[in-house]
């Protein structure tokens, strides 16, 4: 039986390989002659970042980092709080954060700034997913995947309460269990506020 929490698909699982096929070869192309240190942002990049690295022909290595950020269930507020930090420098090295989506764009932005500060030779940002609608910040965004609408989605890593990370595709979440995750945004003041 289907789980009915999941709407319609967005991104079938052959269209996600062929898409991070060619990602892998323009960023291989792109870091032709460097080493490319990954940065994995857990937990939903994990997948993404599995995949992505088999494609790519220019040595990498891979470290993982853990965020979190303060909001509600569906939506994040910017606060954001390091769980888990590299294990290694990343000074001097070509560094490539792997995100699954980029969503408000809050805490890419947070993590651009901390990674920095630690002095790579070169930081660039590769995301799965993005939601163009939803973005608060505009940030430098060297390879994404597909935009997607203002949908809350999940599979492919992308999860509700750690669930759904292990779907083979991306698919939008229904109405209602967007609703019984507490994730109505407020509505807009009905005057402007200044
Ligand atoms: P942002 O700070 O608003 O850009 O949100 C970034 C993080 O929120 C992403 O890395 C995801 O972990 C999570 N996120 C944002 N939108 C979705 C979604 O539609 N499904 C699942 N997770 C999401
Ligand atoms: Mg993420």
């Amino acid at each position: 039986m289907r789980d009915p929490n999941i709407g319609e698909i967005l991104i079938q699982a052959d269209e996600l390989r062929a898409r991070i096929a060619d990602l892998g070869e323009q960023i291989s192309a792109d870091y032709a002659g460097r080493e490319i240190q990954l940065v994995c942002v857990l937990k939903g990049a994990v997948l993404f970042v599995a995949d992505l690295m088999r494609q790519l022909s220019v040595p990498c290595r891979v470290d993982f980092m853990a965020v979190s950020s303060y909001g509600s269930a569906t939506s994040s507020s910017g606060v954001v709080r390091i769980l888990k930090d590299l294990d290694h420098s990343i000074e001097g090295q070509h560094v490539l954060i792997v995100e699954d989506i980029i969503d408000s764009g809050l805490t890419l932005q947070y993590l651009l700034r901390n990674l920095r500060s630690r002095k790579p030779a070169s930081l660039e940002v590769c995301s799965l997913l993005t939601k163009p609608s939803r973005r608060e910040v505009d940030l430098p965004i060297k390879y994404t995947g597909f935009p997607l609408p203002d949908r809350y989605a999940v599979g492919y890593g992308l999860d509700l309460d750690q669930r759904y990370r292990n779907l083979p595709y991306v698919a939008a979440l229904t109405d209602d269990a967007v609703r019984a995750a507490g994730g109505e945004r407020p509505a807009p003041p009905a005057e402007p506020t200044r």
